[in-house]
């Protein structure tokens, strides 16, 4: 058997500076498939299958969490036919996707607002996350109807809510309260934001857990990324200083 290590090692990666957490806004299925003629929906199926690739080279590489922009809250706003497409697709993938997490030892969260989704799509992540919850290799994230200002004000009515029922008080709110009210305190802050598709802009994604992530964009389209484009976003990342607001010399 390989450890993730060797893996790593054989990919040519640094086994000790694989990031921890790998967030990506898998973005360009449309065009994809509006350069083969195809529909809307055949880009985001082909996107699964890239999913499937990266899910697959995380775990290989010992990427403990993975975050993946599924469904933002603003794409509500798309053609009815390419949401009800998309919905289908995350409600078929959870259910014949779960063995293979079983296998790898993924553990399926999501975040964002389910209880707005459609019932069927509710039902099958449920059940994923009921079924993978005691694997810990690694954890895949799926933000579906996710917003992140709205994570925020989510967070900002748990925490008035405690406030409220004098269980906190206001000058003990800091950044690990609000932290802990986020979809995944579980989770840390994500080490590098991986962005396909070449748009320079955040799109309503984790706007408070990126304050300090590497950031790295690829004009190749979601469904065009490979495991090799993956080793090679963590291996730009493996190049860069960390600063933190500190000097180069101090780091
Ligand atoms: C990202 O691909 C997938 C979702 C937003 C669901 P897009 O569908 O946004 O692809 P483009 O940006 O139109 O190419
Ligand atoms: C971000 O992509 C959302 C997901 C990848 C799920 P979009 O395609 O919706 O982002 P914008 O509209 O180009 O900013
Ligand atoms: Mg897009």
């Amino acid at each position: 058997m390989t450890t993730p290590a060797e893996k790593a090692i054989a990919a040519g990666l640094d086994p000790n500076r694989i990031p921890k957490h790998i967030a990506i806004i898998m973005d360009g299925n449309g065009r994809w498939a509006k350069e083969r003629g195809l529909s809307r929906l055949a880009g985001h199926i082909q996107g699964y299958s890239t999913v499937r690739t990266v899910v697959e080279a995380a775990v290989d590489f010992g990427v403990q969490a993975l975050t993946l922009y599924t469904f933002s809250s603003e794409n509500w706003n798309r053609p009815k036919e390419e949401v009800e497409g998309i919905m289908r697709l995350i409600a078929e993938a959870a259910r014949k996707e779960l063995d293979d997490l079983m296998k790898q030892g993924v553990r399926l969260i999501v975040s964002g607002r389910l209880s707005e989704l459609p019932e069927d799509v509710q039902d099958s992540l449920a059940c994923d996350m009921e079924r993978t919850r005691q694997n810990s290799v690694m954890t895949l994230n799926l933000a579906v109807n996710y917003g992140g200002r709205r994570e925020i004000v989510d967070a900002v009515q748990n925490i008035a809510a405690l406030v409220a029922k004098g269980e906190l008080a206001p000058e003990d709110i800091d950044d690990k309260v609000i932290a802990e009210n986020l979809y995944t305190p579980q989770l840390p802050d994500p080490d590098m934001l991986i962005r396909t598709a070449g748009e320079l802009r955040v799109s309503n994604f984790l706007l408070w857990q990126i304050a300090y992530t590497e950031i790295w964009v690829t004009q190749d389209l979601w469904p065009d990324f490979t495991r090799d484009d993956f080793i090679r976003a963590i291996s730009d990342y493996q190049k860069r200083i960390r600063k933190f607001g500190k000097t180069a010399d101090q780091v």
